[in-house]
């Protein structure tokens, strides 16, 4: 409890609005940010809550995200996708998850599971070099932008993998758990939260083209009123557990891809537990663990509020 985000958003209303009908929102404000450079999006409180995480100054990078949409697109092609992979809360467009997670069915922490088939294709894009390079500009990002969370999530990773070392990992240093490929082409999404996903901690979406971000796949922050331009090849850092967001259309015949990278909010609380769940201490007979927890469960957010850094 107190891990997860919200469930019920609040901004349903919206959805179906065209990306002109959305912009044209009079309370909504449009951030044209270019990608060559650093934004921090704070509250009043100056707490960084999103991070823009602009393109590397290399010269070759352009080169380097098209690589990794290549690789995505190709692996569209190679994989077989189940009905709930194709149409799904965030869009219809294909979408595997790969890593390790908890919950949904789960007694435990656990690695994804896959097809024969879709499990080679997503071991060739995570051992891509484009991929692990985009790939370790999210986690160097969440570093130096949310110290204390990624803390937190690499102690819990570290714990987890020490509890059972056949927990999968995508990237040698990331300290994320999963990863998930949105295989496009067309990657537009509804409005929606991932609730599952660590609150208050952030996931890192990079956005792949080719598509003309002038002219579309721009990412909606509705609980901010905000609208921010997204180019490709470059990586939002963003509470997804709490922000409503989706993304607006791209123009007809362009390409959207991403890659997120993630932790789900019951790996926090498995490990805080000393590797159980919830339940197990609920229907428990230690009444001192059981207040224990309890009593975490109201103070939680207000100790989540301390982690974000302040600007
Ligand atoms: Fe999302």
């Amino acid at each position: 409890m107190g891990w997860q985000g919200v469930r019920k958003m609040g901004y349903e209303e919206y959805q179906g609005l065209t990306r002109e009908e959305t912009i044209a929102l009079p309370w909504m404000h449009y951030l044209y940010w270019d990608g060559s450079h650093n934004v921090v999006v704070c509250d009043r409180a100056r707490r960084g809550i999103v991070h823009l995480i602009g393109a590397p100054q290399d010269p070759n990078w352009p080169k380097v995200h098209a690589e990794a949409a290549r690789v995505i697109d190709k692996g569209r092609e190679a994989c077989k996708f189940n009905s709930g992979q194709v149409n799904h809360i965030r869009g219809a467009f294909p979408a595997e998850a790969i890593g390790y997670s908890h919950g949904g069915g789960q007694i435990e922490p656990s690695n994804t599971q896959h097809s024969v088939r879709n499990l080679k294709v997503l071991n060739v894009i995570l051992a891509n070099p484009a991929v692990q390079h985009i790939s370790g500009i999210a986690n160097s990002a969440y570093k130096c932008y949310c110290p204390n969370m990624y803390e937190h999530f690499k102690v819990n990773d570290e714990a987890l993998r020490q509890w059972k070392p056949s927990l999968r990992q995508n990237f040698p240093k990331s300290v994320f758990a999963a990863t998930t490929i949105n295989f496009g082409p067309e990657t537009i999404t509804n409005i929606h939260v991932d609730s599952r996903n660590s609150a208050p901690a952030s996931c890192a979406v990079t956005s792949l083209g080719p598509f003309n971000s002038h002219h579309g796949g721009e990412i909606v922050l509705w609980n901010l009123g905000l609208i921010v331009r997204f180019p490709p090849g470059c990586t939002l850092l963003l509470p997804s557990a709490l922000i409503v967001h989706l993304n607006l259309a791209i123009q007809p015949g362009e390409q959207r891809f991403s890659i997120t990278q993630y932790s789900a909010a019951t790996l926090s609380r498995f490990v805080e537990n000393g590797f159980c769940n919830d339940v197990d201490i609920l229907d428990g007979s230690d009444s001192t663990a059981k207040e224990a927890l309890l009593s975490a469960c109201k103070t939680r957010w207000k100790k989540a509020l301390d982690c974000y850094r302040v600007w």
